[in-house]
């Protein structure tokens, strides 16, 4: 605290004068004796799973304005790398994800949205880099077990296919790929894979590992092993509240945040994403730093709602959200880029809060100053320790190869925190250097600043994209249409991969159709249900109607539902009404996905005065929950069970409508719709 005292003598009076000055703290900032790490980039998370699923659904000018505000260099979060799923049909947090090999003899890199994802954002900045990491795989990886290296060759191979396919049939270069996403690692697996990808010619291939074991068990390995030290390019660690351990440090490898943030897009959201991209180095050394995720483009009655950049989760509406995380992001990613490599004049502020300085070694110079407080900057994960930050000023003073060299610096600036002005990544023009190397800024209390000889940044902006709305009714889809994409639109699969089938030679009128194509559990990554089920529609449905017509060819039943209350890992106990047809000739009412709750049931021939049900083939389904909570449930056009909804029955009162099936296996589902009841 510095207390200036002023004394005037003023014609026969003496004015005094105090002025509390607060904080001021002044930080060197320069090259005097090397430079620090490396700078790897700030990136964004598509996928574990399945997190931007409706975005291609988006009509354009939407789509492509919201891929500009998220990979577009000078715009908005203009980031530097791109992480994607390698899907593998299991769940993986908001949905599955479809894989590129569903036997060991199948090979497909058509399948899904992540190839086209990467492909516009290299085709709006060719430098960003790209990585692959696998949450479940395909059932045949783990050869009758659930551990994806029982055969380390065979799922090296699958990993090593995926690469190629990338750029075989996308003309992607893949810089990095991971090993499995929060699960136990396998040092041997780990060299395989390594010799794998240099056989194939992909040695420019990085690994990161082990994304995810508690205080990176794998550094210890690596200081123990020469080979694996070799295979291994990256130390990527998740969620580390911005500490690395001694050992990690001691490897010597860059250390990446490989997936972090995770928290709801709000003002504390971008509060804590500011917090932690500069505290990851300040405190943890870590020279990238991933958000998990990239964009929420899955409904909001998922898990984790709004975990993200931005928000972009209403196709039918053309509707998105530029969340403050966004712009938080273009704090560092306009100002610096990867290959730069941060000073070691870096810390903590006086008054808290804290600094990172980057060079491009060319003259460039970067100053990224956040001043979170602790409220105001919580993270979903790890807990966050108390500490305070004031209201303070501070001095940097370029010293090295910056002194004298640069004269001004620009500066840009954003309010988080619940102050009432908040402003958001505001160009403040330009702010003069000292002769003596010297620049002071007031720093306010959960501010972001940046002040960078960069002059290139800007705030992007399209005009205001059109109003939220909910999900439309009526809704039909028959599929008809390929849309250049193997799934079609607003469906988001819990389990099981659903796609759009093309029958050339049906004779039925079901020649497009929409069809579960899984037919082995997969190696999960959550404790997938044993059915299979893809949601769509609006949460808050609770009266409606919905036809479908559905085919089992290899699984036993399949069924249409309504009222669907859970997705993601926690899908094998989503409640809600189902309706079954089964091979065995029972058709089913039940409360929850396993069908073990029962409501109604009945046996074709001798119950339910249903003489056309179609064990093999095609049946027309209408399930209906009208305003009196009656369930009344059709079997090509007759009224084949019903059963009125009471206080005991443990029935959610709204959810989502689904399809699904009992088990694995392959079944068509045609000409659906939902109308109010
Ligand atoms: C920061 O500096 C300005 C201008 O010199 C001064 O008015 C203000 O009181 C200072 N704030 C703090 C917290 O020191
Ligand atoms: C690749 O998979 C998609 C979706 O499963 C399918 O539509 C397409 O026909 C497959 N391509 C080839 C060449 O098999
Ligand atoms: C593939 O991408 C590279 C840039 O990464 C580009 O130079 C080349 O022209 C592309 N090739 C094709 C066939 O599009
Ligand atoms: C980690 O960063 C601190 C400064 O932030 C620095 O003093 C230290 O040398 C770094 N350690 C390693 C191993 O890079
Ligand atoms: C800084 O970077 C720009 C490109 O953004 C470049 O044109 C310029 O030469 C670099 N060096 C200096 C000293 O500004
Ligand atoms: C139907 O599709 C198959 C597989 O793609 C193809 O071999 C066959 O020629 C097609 N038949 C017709 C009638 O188009
Ligand atoms: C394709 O259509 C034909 C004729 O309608 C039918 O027999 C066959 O089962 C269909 N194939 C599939 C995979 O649905
Ligand atoms: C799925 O089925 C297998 C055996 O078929 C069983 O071992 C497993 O417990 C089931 N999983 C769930 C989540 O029901
Ligand atoms: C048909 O199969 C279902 C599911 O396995 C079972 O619940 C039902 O009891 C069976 N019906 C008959 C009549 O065996």
């Amino acid at each position: 605290l510095i207390v200036k005292i002023y004394f005037k003598i003023k014609e026969h009076m003496v004015e005094i004068r105090i002025e509390i000055c607060g904080l001021s703290g002044s930080y060197k900032i320069g090259d005097v004796n090397g430079v620090g790490r490396q700078f790897d980039g700030i990136g964004g998370l598509s996928g574990g799973g399945a997190t931007s699923r409706l975005l291609m659904n988006y009509a354009d000018p939407y789509r492509s304005h919201v891929l500009d505000f998220l990979f577009k260099p000078n715009f908005g979060a203009s980031l530097h790398i791109l992480k994607v799923e390698i899907g593998g049909d299991g769940q993986s947090t908001e949905g599955t994800e479809a894989s590129h090999m569903r036997n060991a003899n199948d090979e497909n890199y058509t399948r899904g949205y992540e190839w086209w994802l990467m492909k516009e954002a290299k085709s709006r900045n060719p430098n960003i880099k790209l990585v692959g990491l696998p949450w479940a795989f395909p059932g045949w990886i783990g050869q009758g077990t659930v551990w994806p290296y029982k055969n380390r060759e065979v799922t090296a191979q699958y990993i090593t296919k995926w690469v190629l396919g990338a750029k075989s049939e996308h003309n992607l270069t893949i810089d990095y790929v991971g090993i499995w996403n929060e699960r136990p690692f396998d040092v041997e697996y780990i060299k395989t894979l390594r010799r794998t990808l240099n056989s194939a010619g992909l040695s420019h291939v990085q690994i990161i590992a082990d994304d995810g074991s508690v205080l990176s068990a794998i550094s210890n390995d690596i200081m123990h092993d020469q080979e694996l030290a070799e295979a291994v390019a990256v130390i990527g660690t998740h969620y580390p509240g911005t500490v690395s351990s001694k050992t990690t440090k001691s490897t010597g490898k860059p250390i990446w945040a490989s997936e972090d943030y995770s928290t709801f897009n709000d003002v504390i959201g971008a509060g804590c994403w500011a917090r932690i991209l500069n505290q990851n180095l300040v405190n943890g050394n870590m020279t990238a730093t991933i958000a998990w995720n990239l964009i929420t483009s899955y409904y909001n009655d998922l898990p984790y709602k709004r975990c993200s950049l931005m928000t972009a989760n209403q196709p039918w509406s053309g509707n998105y959200v530029l969340d403050d995380p966004l712009w938080v992001t273009s704090h560092t990613t306009q100002f610096a880029q990867p290959g730069w490599k941060y000073l070691q004049t870096v810390g903590h502020l006086s008054g808290g809060g804290s600094y990172v300085a980057l060079t491009d070694q060319k003259g460039n110079l970067t100053i990224i100053i956040e001043t979170m407080s602790h409220d105001q900057s919580i993270c979903i994960r790890p807990p966050l320790p108390a500490y305070t930050v004031e209201d303070q000023n501070a001095t940097f003073v370029l010293e090295g190869s910056f002194k004298g060299k640069v004269t001004k610096m620009q500066m840009w600036f954003t309010q988080l925190g619940q102050a009432g002005n908040r402003d958001v990544f505001l160009n403040k023009g330009s702010v003069a250097v000292d002769k003596t190397g010297q620049v002071s800024i007031h720093l306010p209390i959960d501010s972001v600043i940046t002040l960078s000889t960069i002059t290139t940044a800007m705030k992007g902006s399209y005009p205001t994209p059109p109003a939220p709305a909910e999900f439309p009714l009526p809704y039909s889809d028959s599929f008809d249409k390929t849309l250049g994409f193997s799934e079609p639109f607003n469906f988001a699969d819990q389990a099981g991969s659903y796609e759009t089938f093309h029958n050339n030679t049906s004779d039925d009128g079901h020649e497009w159709t929409f069809r579960q194509v899984v037919e082995e559990r997969p190696v999960t990554w959550c404790s997938d249900p044993n059915q299979t089920i893809t949601v769509i529609g609006n949460y808050k449905w609770s009266h409606i109607t919905v036809e479908v017509s559905i085919k089992s060819e290899s699984t036993y039943g399949a069924f249409v539902a309504m009222r669907v209350d859970k997705g993601g890992c926690d899908a094998r106990e989503a409640r809600g009404v189902y309706f079954w047809l089964m091979k065995n000739g029972s058709i089913m009412l039940t409360s929850d996905l396993t069908a073990k709750t029962m409501l109604k049931q009945c046996y074709f021939y001798w119950e339910c005065f249903v003489a056309d049900y179609s064990e093999l083939g095609w049946n027309k389904v209408k399930l209906t929950i009208d305003s009196s909570n009656k369930i009344h449930a059709y079997l090509n056009g007759k009224l084949a069970l019903e059963h009125t909804i009471t206080k005991d029955s443990n029935i959610p009162d709204n959810g989502f409508v689904a399809l699904g099936t009992s088990d694995y296996g392959t079944a068509q589902f045609d000409d659906f719709s939902v109308t109010s009841a």
